[in-house]
C-alpha cells in the first residue's frame, strides 16, 4: 500500500518510523510519503490560508496550493481505474462520516491512501469537488470532538488500517477476536500469576475446559458491551446473537 500525506505539520509523521507501522515500512508492506504543503505555495511567505468569504472566524486553506500538492500524486486517468487501484482522497474534518473498524477493514484492502491534513477552519470546499473527478473523496472524522488539525486523525488512521494490511500482525487470529470485530468489546484479558495484590484470576480461565472458557468469554463481552456501550447492542443484528446470547 502506497500512503501519501500532505500537511504543514510533516514533523507529526515522524512516529511513523517506530513501531509496527515501522516494520511494515521496513518489509516492504508499507511505502509513506510525507509531503509540506507549504512546497506547493509559491509566495515569497508561502502562505497556505486566507480569509473565508462571506466571513466568520479563523482562516480557510486555499484551493490553489492544494490542488498542486495532490496533482503532484494523482495518476492520470483515474476515473477508468480499478475500485482497488483508484486513489482514495481521505480527508480528516469533524464534519465527516465516523471512522469504524468495518471502514479500516475496506480502506485496507486500497492500494493508494492520500491523507489531506487541513488545519484552521479547513480547506476550500472547491477541492474536494475538483478532486473527486481524480479519487475517491471520503471526509472522515475520528469523532465527537474537535482536534487542532487532520495530522492526529491521520496518524490514528494510518495506524488502525496498516495494521490490517495482509503479513502486518502476527498473529492474524489476534484481529478476529479483538474489540469491535464481531459488533462486541472485547472480553478482559488476565496473565500470570493468577493471584496479585489479592486479586484472582477468574476460575474458569484456569480450568482447562476451552467450552466454558469460550461461553464465558462471549458473555463477558456481552455483559461489557451492554455497561460501557449500550449502542452497539442496539445495533447487533440478532442473526450474529447464538440462542445462549439471547438468554443473556
Ligand atoms: N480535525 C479536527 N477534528 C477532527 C476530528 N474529530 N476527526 C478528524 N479530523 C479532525
Amino acid at each position: 500500500m502506497r500512503i501519501d500525506v500532505f500537511t504543514i505539520f510533516p514533523e507529526y509523521f515522524s512516529v511513523l518510523d517506530i513501531s509496527l507501522v515501522g516494520k511494515a515500512r521496513e518489509k516492504g508492506l508499507i511505502d509513506v510519503h510525507t509531503h509540506d504543503l507549504r512546497d506547493f505555495a509559491h509566495d515569497r511567505h508561502r502562505t497556505v490560508d486566507d480569509t473565508p468569504y462571506g466571513g466568520g472566524a479563523g482562516m480557510v486553506m486555499k484551493a490553489q496550493p492544494w490542488a498542486e500538492a495532490l496533482s503532484s500524486v494523482l495518476p492520470e486517468g483515474a476515473d477508468e481505474m480499478p475500485h482497488a487501484k483508484r486513489p482514495l482522497l481521505l480527508v480528516p474534518s469533524p464534519a465527516g462520516q465516523v471512522f469504524k473498524q468495518a471502514t479500516a477493514q475496506e480502506w485496507s484492502s486500497r492500494q493508494h491512501l492520500i491523507f489531506a491534513c487541513g488545519r484552521y477552519e479547513g480547506i476550500d470546499e472547491r477541492v474536494l469537488e475538483w478532486a473527486a473527478e481524480r479519487a475517491d473523496v471520503v471526509p472522515f472524522s475520528l469523532g465527537d470532538y474537535v482536534l487542532n488539525g487532520g495530522e492526529v486523525a491521520s496518524l490514528a488512521i494510518i495506524e488502525a488500517v496498516g495494521r490490517l494490511i495482509p503479513g502486518m500482525v502476527g498473529n492474524p487470529a489476534s484481529l478476529v477476536e479483538e474489540s469491535h470485530s464481531d459488533g462486541l468489546l472485547e472480553y478482559p484479558v488476565y496473565t500470570k500469576p493468577s493471584t496479585w495484590e489479592g486479586l484472582e484470576v477468574p476460575a474458569v480461565l484456569l480450568s482447562g475446559d476451552h467450552g466454558k472458557v469460550d461461553r464465558q468469554r462471549r458473555d463477558w463481552q456481552l455483559e461489557r458491551t451492554s455497561q460501557r456501550r449500550p449502542d452497539l447492542i442496539e445495533a447487533l443484528e440478532v442473526s450474529g446473537l447464538d440462542k445462549k446470547d439471547k438468554a443473556t
